[in-house]
């Protein structure tokens, strides 16, 4: 307790300095948080907007306002098209105030201030690529995206990895307070969406969580850029571990339905968990695991290898229509 107090109060006047932070983590803290420090800065080191993504958001933007303009005359959509789409002023703007009106709205348990979490959200995600990567993500690989509207307003799976987009960044900057509010936020998206990830999970960009009920993802965790991960996806520890205890999940990894990952364990890159599989071991590059750690050894059927290769290229961006 005495260390957590002294570490929140050097945290809170030391908060985002590279060194003092380092120096934290040596002196009070344990390995998985001197882990979760570093590493959060190197995801939002490759997070942040480059030129290029900005003209993506922005070309995001004007495709939401055009779809937006096509059905503001509804009378039961014209409202919320209104106040959420048309009233901004960019795609930040936008999934700001879609996050900040659905987490304010609390009928039970604790509320938030509408307004004064619309512009931490906006501070938080103004320089974020991954908002935006998001999106795309869900128009080239969900079959059911049918608009950009669609996806920034009606998908709980882009509203609750933008709420952890936002908790995360709270995170990180340290102090008790922030760190409490990072906490509150992961509470609220929980509670409304049945999606629970720790805000010092760290999630790339490009994230298509489908479905988004029953998602659990640790403290520990990571997840690399351009993942698919369905519901009822558990990213959890094995219960007997302390510290660093959740996987590390590459870039381009398919997370089936129900699937459980356990421990500090690492799915590789463009790896698929198939539904409810059970996997409490490493997972190299490239393969398909299936029940209790079974992998499918893409070299026996060179049909189910062919199979695997096909759902990899289909995970690219230029699915038709949608690449813009
Ligand atoms: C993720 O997808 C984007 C868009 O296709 C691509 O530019 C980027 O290189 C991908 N990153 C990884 C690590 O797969």
């Amino acid at each position: 307790m005495r260390s957590l107090l002294l570490m929140s109060s050097f945290a809170s006047t030391l908060a985002f300095k590279h060194h003092a932070a380092e120096r934290t983590c040596r002196v009070f803290a344990t390995r998985s948080r001197c882990h979760a420090l570093s590493t959060a800065r190197q995801i939002k080191a490759l997070s942040t907007s480059t030129v290029e993504d900005k003209a993506r958001d922005a070309q995001i933007f004007r495709r939401l306002l055009e779809e937006a303009r096509s059905i503001e005359h509804s009378a039961l959509l014209g409202p919320a098209v209104q106040s959420q789409i048309l009233e901004s002023n960019d795609l930040t703007d936008v999934v700001s105030e879609i996050i900040a009106s659905r987490l304010a709205r609390a009928t039970t348990g604790i509320m938030l201030p509408r307004d004064k979490l619309k512009e931490a959200c906006v501070r938080a995600l103004k320089e974020d690529a991954r908002p935006g990567a998001d999106v795309m993500a869900i128009m080239s690989r969900d079959p059911a995206a049918i608009s950009y509207l669609q996806c920034v307003m009606f998908f709980k799976g882009f509203h609750a990895t933008q709420a952890q987009r936002v908790s995360a960044n709270f995170w990180a900057k340290g102090s008790m307070s922030a760190r409490h509010v990072a906490l509150a936020i992961q509470n609220r998206v929980s509670e409304l969406w049945a999606v629970d990830i720790h805000p010092a999970a760290e999630l790339g960009g490009g994230l298509l969580m489908d479905h988004a009920t029953g998602i659990v993802i640790g403290e520990t965790a990571r997840v690399g850029a351009n993942c698919t991960i369905l519901h009822s996806v558990t990213l959890g520890g094995t219960g007997k571990e302390r510290g660093d205890r959740h996987p590390k999940i590459g870039d381009r990894v398919v997370l089936g339905a129900g699937a459980t990952v356990l421990g500090n364990i690492h799915v590789g890159d463009g790896a698929t968990v198939g539904s409810q599989a059970v996997v409490t071991k490493d997972v190299p590059e490239g393969m398909t695991v299936v029940g209790l750690n079974k992998l499918l050894d893409p070299n026996i059927s060179p049909a189910r290898q062919d199979t695997v290769k096909k759902r990899i290229e289909t995970w690219q961006y230029e699915v038709n229509g949608y690449s813009i």
